[in-house]
């Protein structure tokens, strides 16, 4: 176990709380997606869990050991990219980088060398001389994730690492995450109001909102069990409704009907009768075929009465 939080409670100038009761969890080589909106705590619980906060109740453990925010060894072995960026604009990519790594010890050759590797993986080894006040924003969040990963931590938290740049660096960003994810040892906590990002990389989520997790598991897991029933919609230009019936008896197939030109055909969630309605509609003509499957922004709206799209909480 990397991290463990139990029945944490934070309360910012003594009364507005903002960790109430929070239950974490990460395993070695992990990566766990902490989806919430503005204001949930998301960046509250990863403070706590470095130590850059006193918590009021309640207890964290950081690789066995109980974080009480002296432990300097503990704090080496967590790589840290802030919500903010944190880089130096006057120096150049490899001054930054070569500074991110002294802090953290390393020298020589063995930081010279960590530099090129670092530099390789968030794709800025071609612009290493150059000083970031130069970089777009996705070239800056690069740079600052590369300057938590240069001691090779063991634990990486990443506290929402692609607000505000463009889609490339996203993609980007993801697709390295992804990378790093794939080394055995290494666990990963990413947060973020990206519902989509969460879904692709996590191997397990936690929803918190207002500072309590209300629901955590597989993206799998969580979908099926919030899920209702699967609807898939088939448009054909000559539609029959005769058709409705012969589409009934098909197994697994809970209820049809006609809405127009469009065949709605109700399953439970996760079987596909997709072939089975194919080929008994081919003679129809088909014009669309859209499947409306829950996901993860469906559970968050199910469990919170609330949207999470890119942060805003309607
Ligand atoms: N230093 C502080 N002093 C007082 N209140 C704070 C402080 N930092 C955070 N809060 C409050 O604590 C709550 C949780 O904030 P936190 O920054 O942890 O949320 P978050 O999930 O990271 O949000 P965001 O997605 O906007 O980054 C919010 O109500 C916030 O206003
Ligand atoms: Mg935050």
């Amino acid at each position: 176990m990397i991290v463990r939080m139990n029945d944490v409670i934070k309360r910012y100038n003594g009364d507005r709380l903002a960790l109430d009761y929070l239950n974490l969890e990460i395993k070695k080589g992990e990566v766990v997606g902490l989806l919430g909106p503005n204001g949930a705590g998301k960046t509250t619980a990863i403070k706590a869990i470095v130590g850059l906060l006193a918590v009021d109740e309640g207890t964290i453990s950081v690789f066995g050991e109980k974080q009480n925010g002296q432990n300097r060894q503990l704090r080496r072995r967590i790589g840290l990219v802030t919500q903010d960026v944190t880089v130096y604009e006057d120096l150049s990519a490899y001054e930054n980088l070569r500074f991110f790594g002294k802090l953290y010890g390393l020298k020589g050759e063995q930081l010279k060398a960590r530099i090129e590797a670092v530099a390789k993986l968030i794709g800025l080894s071609d612009r290493l001389h150059e000083a970031p006040k130069r970089f777009s924003g996705g070239m800056k969040r690069r740079l600052n994730i590369g300057c938590a990963l240069l001691h090779e931590p063991e634990l990486i938290i990443m506290d929402e690492p692609t607000v505000g740049i463009d889609p490339q660096s996203r993609n980007y960003i993801l697709e390295f995450v992804k990378e790093l994810a794939k080394q055995a040892d290494t666990a990963i906590l990413y947060t973020s109001h990206y519902i989509e990002e969460v879904q692709a990389i996590s191997d397990r989520v936690y929803i918190i909102d207002q500072g309590h997790i209300i629901a955590h598991g597989t993206v799998k897991a969580l979908i099926e069990k919030m899920q209702g029933d699967q609807v898939m919609a088939i448009t054909v230009k000559h539609p029959a409704k005769a058709t409705v019936l012969t589409l009934k008896a098909i197994p697994d197939i809970k209820e049809v009907s006609l809405e127009g030109d469009t065949y709605q055909i109700v399953t439970e969630p996760g079987v596909s009768v997709l072939d089975k309605c194919l080929a008994l509609l081919a003679e129809q003509t088909i014009t669309d075929v859209s499947n409306q499957q829950a996901n993860l922004e469906d559970v968050f709206l199910m469990l919170t009465g609330k949207t999470l799209r890119d942060g805003a909480v309607d």
